[in-house]
């Protein structure tokens, strides 16, 4: 089977590894390149292993749905996959090829029903009233925006469900920051006296996943 996707390495991004003439997502969506996942082969076997037999999870920023395709792969077979992202930042919003090849990736696998939500993952609370069992957090990393995701979706969190959180840990030779927004909101969260009821349960490069207990 072709390969379907292209995971960062610690020191070098997908985008960086391809002819910069096919870094653009047009590419992904012809089929032409493999989908970029914004994440480390490591943080990609650990998402898969936190979704792995879940049945209700949600994906918050989407891309080129790298680590989407993995969240599908690895969920329930009767399960549903929830993916939130406006696509905004695409150009030329009529061809929108950012989410043209997300949905090419994510359908690629025929595991699970997939619900596709276009919208600002603070819009998408707002009519949101479902159990989660797993959440991923990796849309708008500014600091305000990680925390107001975090109050909006975790209570939705089922006791033994798993909220992982990408870009939140500093790691050797590793990209983050440590004014970066997800290492201060898993930094004030969950670092000395963590929230009441979470607690981490695996850190892997920039990844951090917290269970509810
Ligand atoms: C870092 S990328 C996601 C990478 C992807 N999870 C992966 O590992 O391949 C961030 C995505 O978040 C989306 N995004 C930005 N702000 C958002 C928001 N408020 N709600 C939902 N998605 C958002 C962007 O459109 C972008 O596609």
């Amino acid at each position: 089977m072709a390969r379907r996707l292209m995971l960062r390495e610690v020191d070098t991004t997908p985008k960086s590894s391809v002819h910069p003439l096919l870094a653009h997502p047009v590419f992904a969506w012809l089929g032409l390149r493999p989908a970029f996942g914004q994440h480390t082969a490591a943080e990609h076997a650990a998402l898969k292993r936190w979704a792995a037999g879940k049945s209700r999870l949600v994906e918050i920023g989407v891309a080129e749905g790298g680590s989407a395709l993995g969240l599908r792969e690895a969920m329930s077979a009767d399960g549903t996959l929830w993916l939130i992202d406006p696509f905004h930042l695409s150009r030329r919003r009529s061809v929108n090829a950012m989410k043209r090849a997300a949905h090419r990736a994510v359908e690629s696998c025929p595991n699970g029903q997939v619900v596709w939500l276009e919208e600002f993952s603070s819009d998408a609370a707002t009519h949101w009233n479902d159990e989660i069992d797993f959440l991923f957090l990796d849309g708008d990393h500014a600091e305000a925006a990680v925390e107001g995701d975090w109050n909006a979706w975790s209570p939705f969190v089922v006791p033994g469900g798993v909220v992982a959180f990408h870009d939140a840990r500093i790691f050797p030779r590793g990209w983050t920051q440590p004014d970066w927004g997800p290492v201060r909101v898993v930094e004030r969260l969950f670092r000395g006296q963590p929230a009441s009821g979470w607690q981490i349960v695996q850190e892997t490069d920039s990844l951090v996943v917290v269970q509810r207990s």
